[in-house]
């Protein structure tokens, strides 16, 4: 059986490129999700993306996992990060391993956005790197026994 990866995007990532590209760069989701879906795919594994603004909906895309697992979950949960109770609960209602990225180093930022509600339930954070990130996520993901 293939493994299976699935990478979530929280709000505002749907603007990679466009957003704040001092801080986020310029590249864009699709360009982010396509190297992921083809860097699987040439181990392969099966490499899912979503991306919602909604609280809501990236809680019910984590809940489905607990019928219809994946292997290993990569998530930037954005400004979500900082807030959301609800998707760390989620993430460990179904007990799966995750690892947390973000673009930005986020501790050489705002003191608000030191804070995770995920790193301590996470294998592993990554941040500061851009999208070498997702990659690096994905390599380890890929190399998880
Ligand atoms: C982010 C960092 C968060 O603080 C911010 O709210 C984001 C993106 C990052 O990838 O650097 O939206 O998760």
């Amino acid at each position: 059986m293939a493994r299976k990866v699935l990478v979530l995007h929280g709000p505002n990532l749907n603007l990679l490129g466009r957003r704040e590209p001092e801080k986020y760069g310029s590249t864009t989701l699709d360009e982010i999700n396509h190297g992921l879906v083809e860097k699987g795919r040439q181990s392969g594994a099966l490499v899912e993306t979503f991306q919602s603004n909604s609280e809501a909906d990236l809680v019910e895309r984590v809940q489905q996992l607990m019928d219809a697992p994946v292997d290993f979950v990569i998530i930037n949960p954005a400004a979500f990060t900082h807030t959301s109770v609800a998707i760390r609960d989620a993430l460990a209602a179904v007990r799966v391993p995750f690892m947390e990225v973000h673009l930005s180093n986020v501790f050489a930022r705002e003191p608000f956005r030191h804070h995770s509600y995920f790193t301590d339930l996470a294998v592993g954070m990554i941040c500061g790197l851009g999208p070498r990130g997702y990659e690096l996520a994905l390599e380890y993901a890929l190399g998880r026994p």
